[in-house]
């Protein structure tokens, strides 16, 4: 199976394998090689995105392969064309994979069955975000050495963030104790069954302290009862930042609501890894296309 739908269904292995394959690829003197010549690769993103976007198209050049992107707000979509619709279309044109980012939650195993080119998940809904946790164990595993062992806190949004869940699935299968902090309106029971909720004070004695955007754009009016609120009882702040432990550090898959979750000057201190996350997306998706075509 070439498809990337999530970590929950990935096994320890090939996790392990991908991370290995983008140490190899960080390696790579050489900016594009020609590994994928002639194979056609479309960035279908029907929700927004910088990161995911920009560093699978980075990755699919690095790699050699044609680049076609598609964005839901110039397409026939705007014309009430469904995803399945949509995919297909770009399947009959002679595309050899497909990335693919969207709101519905399940739907992507549906048009796995139906689709045969290899779709990798960007991102669905508030279901999976596996490439963003590939490249979140990668950061880990390169800061620490290994996975096996660590404590990993995951502050915030919880019940919204698919990043949450990949991690979650990825860390837990790779050894790590997975923490979550969140206030009551922003967890999800489900995922309570995995890991413990803990409070703030707890969640910041780990080796990762994970923070995450505050997903304005997924609540209802008067979620959250202001910005500065959130900040006052789960932001990481100068002064929380200053009781973590001396090697332990920051991470945040960004964008950032800078002032709300995490405090602007934490941002590019120097426990944060949050550039270096983002760098780490080009050879973690290198992998992952690579691991779909070659
Ligand atoms: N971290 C992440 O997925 O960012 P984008 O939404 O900009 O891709």
């Amino acid at each position: 199976d070439r498809h990337l739908l999530g970590l929950k269904q990935l096994d320890k292995e090939e996790i392990v394998s991908i991370l290995d394959r983008a140490a190899h690829w960080e390696r790579q003197p050489n900016k594009v090689t020609h590994l994928l010549e002639g194979k056609f690769v479309a960035n279908m993103f029907f929700e927004n995105s910088t990161r995911t976007r920009f560093s699978f198209e980075v990755a699919e050049k690095r790699l050699g392969a044609q680049v076609l992107n598609f964005s839901a707000a110039a397409s026939s979509v705007e014309k009430g064309e469904s995803i399945y619709d949509t995919v297909r279309t770009l399947e009959s044109m002679g595309i050899d994979a497909g990335v693919i980012r969207m709101k519905p939650i399940g739907l992507l195993a549906e048009l796995a069955e139906k689709i045969k080119v290899p779709l990798i998940n960007a991102g669905d809904g508030n279901n999976e975000h596996p490439t963003q946790a590939l490249l979140d164990l990668y950061t880990m595993r390169k800061s620490f050495g290994e996975i096996k062992g660590l404590t990993v806190s995951i502050i915030g949004d919880i019940m919204h963030s698919r990043v949450a869940r990949s991690n979650l699935w990825g860390l837990q299968k790779l050894g790590a104790n997975v923490k979550f902090c969140a206030p009551d309106n922003m967890r999800s029971e489900e995922l309570g069954e995995h890991a413990p909720y803990v409070a703030i004070e707890e969640a910041l004695q780990a080796d990762v302290v994970m923070t995450l955007r505050v997903q304005l754009e997924r609540h209802d009016k008067g979620f959250i009862r202001s910005a500065e609120d959130y900040r006052e009882h789960y932001g990481l702040t100068v002064e929380r930042a200053g009781m973590m432990k001396p090697h332990a550090i920051i991470m945040h898959p960004a964008p950032v609501n800078r002032g709300v979750e995490i405090d602007d000057e934490l941002v590019e201190h120097e426990k944060s890894k949050i550039f270096t996350q983002m760098s780490h997306g080009v050879p973690i998706r290198m992998a992952v296309i690579e691991r779909a075509l070659a």
